[in-house]
């Protein structure tokens, strides 16, 4: 933690992650716990050195999408678990691309798991657990004030950007990016990426056998949940604390 920055009282916890006030307004801490959950909070468990893996791969996710001209609200890594972020007002949608047929996508259209998605697709979910993040469309975003035209166009922008700067990063690491889960917010009248970047949120296969490197190990109880984890981190260079 920066010097004159303390960590204060406890502001939200979600399914994986609880965030904290610091001294300074604009700051957040964010603390990756070993809880894992899937469909929607109904099956959880304790994965031991989840939470510190997830914070140290998500700092190196985001320093590269930042080097590669992504705007993010992280900051920096305060440990092995815990890392400062700029405060954002949250836009309650998710935006996911798909570079290979997987998970909803497969239950809802009927499409074989495996097939390549040419153009990659995009979807919009609501934030929202009780109602399991139900898809939705811009014009839901726009009837509802979820969020303005222009953030919508500048989120599908940026997902894409980062799918173009992580395609690659992965596939330099024998990884296939399938698809992934973004969020964002707003600061000073930009549209900044927030939340995290991490095998919980995102599918990656190896890219010759097409193992499963991410959560769907947990969703389809296939063990070796965190182990999947850390080989990823270890294909990229990341030195795990
Ligand atoms: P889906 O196949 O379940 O729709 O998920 C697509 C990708 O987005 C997958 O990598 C998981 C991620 N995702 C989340 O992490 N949280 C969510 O709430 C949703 C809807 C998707
Ligand atoms: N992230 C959601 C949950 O934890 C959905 C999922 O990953 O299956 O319930």
């Amino acid at each position: 933690m920066p010097a004159q920055i303390e960590k204060r009282a406890e502001l939200y916890s979600g399914k994986a992650k609880t965030v904290y006030t610091t001294s300074d307004d604009e700051k957040l801490v964010l603390h990756f716990r070993d809880d894992t959950s899937a469909f929607d909070g109904e099956k959880v468990e304790q994965l031991e050195r989840k939470g510190r893996v997830n914070n140290q791969f998500n700092a190196f996710i985001m320093q590269t999408l930042r080097d590669g001209g992504v705007a993010t609200h992280f900051e920096q890594v305060l440990n092995p678990s815990e890392s400062l972020v700029r405060r954002l007002d949250m836009i309650p949608v998710e935006c996911v691309v798909r570079n290979l047929a997987a998970g909803s996508l497969c239950r809802r259209l009927g499409i074989e798991e495996g097939r390549e998605l040419e153009p990659p697709t995009f979807e919009f979910f609501l934030k929202n657990d009780a109602l399991h993040d139900p898809m939705i469309n811009e014009y839901h975003i726009r009837t509802f004030g979820w969020a303005s035209d222009d953030e919508v166009e500048r989120m599908k922008e940026i997902t894409f950007r980062v799918n173009t700067i992580l395609t690659r990063l992965f596939l330099d690491g024998g990884l296939l990016l399938v698809d992934y889960k973004l969020e964002f917010g707003r600061f000073d009248g930009e549209v900044l990426l927030g939340d995290e970047f991490t095998p919980d949120g995102c599918r990656l296969w190896d890219a010759k056998t097409r193992d499963k490197l991410d959560k769907d190990r947990f969703r389809q109880g296939l063990g070796g949940v965190v182990e999947g984890y850390e080989e990823v981190a270890r294909r990229l260079g990341i030195a795990l604390q």
